[in-house]
């Protein structure tokens, strides 16, 4: 059975990609970044086949000679690895030349199939898009508009997104991306991410939405997608002969504030933000025709919601 290099393995959407590659049979090399970070990566040695199948690398995308490594007899990778929105220094280091880096890196070890998880933010920050035309995989942010803007996040994985598709089309190599909308739903690490602060914030009465380069004010469309939904995607991109070039992902979405609302009609024991939404008009109009196309389904938001709230409060996160 083939081997399947998954970048970030102990990452919230990773250690599910993980999950699922190793239910269906595969070897995975998974990277991290200390071997030796059991709250960060014990989680994945739990996982069913993974004692057998499963193989960590210590690698950091800025260090070619470890992806190389970790890459050595793999036959395609799933490149997750990425930091989360954290500032502009942080963030284009190894977001772009991280992704250089795994791009050579297949070269160097003749991986053929690449998957890459970039973001729905490299698709839908274009304020030149139609007005009242559908947003698609032919789409792409402005990354002057976004540096202009300070958003990092959305300008770097643009970038990276474009520079991967560009290099698979130069040397021979199949890759495909993926662009998830915000990942919510159960985690099966310990730690939390970004996202899913965010969510857990909000049972809190906190808006952080500009934790994710989001207008924090503003009541826009939040879209949506389960982390399994995602994970998911990512394993149809692989596996499906027929997948070919950008996939965008997402399932729901709804405005900030009737998202809030659902949240305390599901579960009223908490304490919402409250006032801190200035209404917009503002509406995000996509389709994911493409991935529905490829054999993709999701499941209701309802279901990923009480998902979620059950690992928070398995984890100790809400009393
Ligand atoms: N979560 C979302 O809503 C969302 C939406 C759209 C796209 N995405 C994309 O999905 C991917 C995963 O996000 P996530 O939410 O799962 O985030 P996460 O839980 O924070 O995972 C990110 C992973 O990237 C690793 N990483 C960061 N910098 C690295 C570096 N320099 N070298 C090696 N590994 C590095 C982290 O390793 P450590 O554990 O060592 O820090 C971690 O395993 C990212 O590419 C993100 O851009 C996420």
């Amino acid at each position: 059975m083939e081997i399947v290099c998954v970048t970030g393995a102990g990452g919230y959407v990773a250690s599910w990609v993980v999950k699922e590659v190793l239910a269906k049979g595969y070897f995975v090399h998974g990277t991290v970044r200390d071997l030796d970070d059991e709250k960060k990566n014990g989680h994945l040695k739990k996982l069913k086949h993974a004692e057998e199948k499963l193989h960590l690398f210590k690698a950091d995308m800025l260090d070619y000679a470890s992806l190389c490594t970790a890459m050595d007899r793999c036959t395609g990778v799933v490149h997750v690895a990425s930091p989360v929105p954290a500032g502009k220094a942080e963030m284009f280091e190894p977001v772009i030349t991280g992704t250089r880096n795994v791009m050579n890196a297949c070269l160097n070890t003749k991986v053929n199939k690449v998957v890459i998880v970039s973001s729905l933010l490299a698709i839908v920050a274009n304020p030149s898009w139609p007005k009242n035309q559908v947003m698609d995989e032919n789409c792409w942010t402005d990354v002057e508009f976004c540096m202009k803007n300070e958003k990092w996040y959305c300008a770097a994985k643009t970038i990276s997104e474009r520079e991967a598709l560009e290099f698979g089309k130069k040397n021979n190599i199949k890759v495909v991306t993926v662009c998830p909308s915000l990942v919510f739903g159960p985690m099966l690490q310990s730690t939390i991410c970004t996202t899913n602060l965010v969510l857990l914030n909000l049972f809190k009465g906190e808006n952080s939405f500009n934790l994710l380069e989001l207008n924090a004010q503003d009541d826009i469309d939040i879209p949506i997608v389960d982390v399994r939904d995602c994970a998911n995607a990512l394993l149809l991109a692989y596996e499906k002969a027929e997948a070919d070039g950008r996939y965008l992902c997402s399932s729901h979405t709804l405005k900030k504030k009737a998202l809030t609302e659902l949240l305390n009609s599901l579960f009223p024991h908490y304490i919402y933000p409250t006032n801190c939404y200035r209404a917009s008009d503002e509406k995000l109009n996509y389709t994911c025709e493409k991935l529905v196309n490829l054999g993709w389904n999701h499941m209701s938001l309802e279901k990923t919601l009480v998902d979620s709230v059950r690992t928070f409060q398995k984890a100790g996160l809400l009393s």
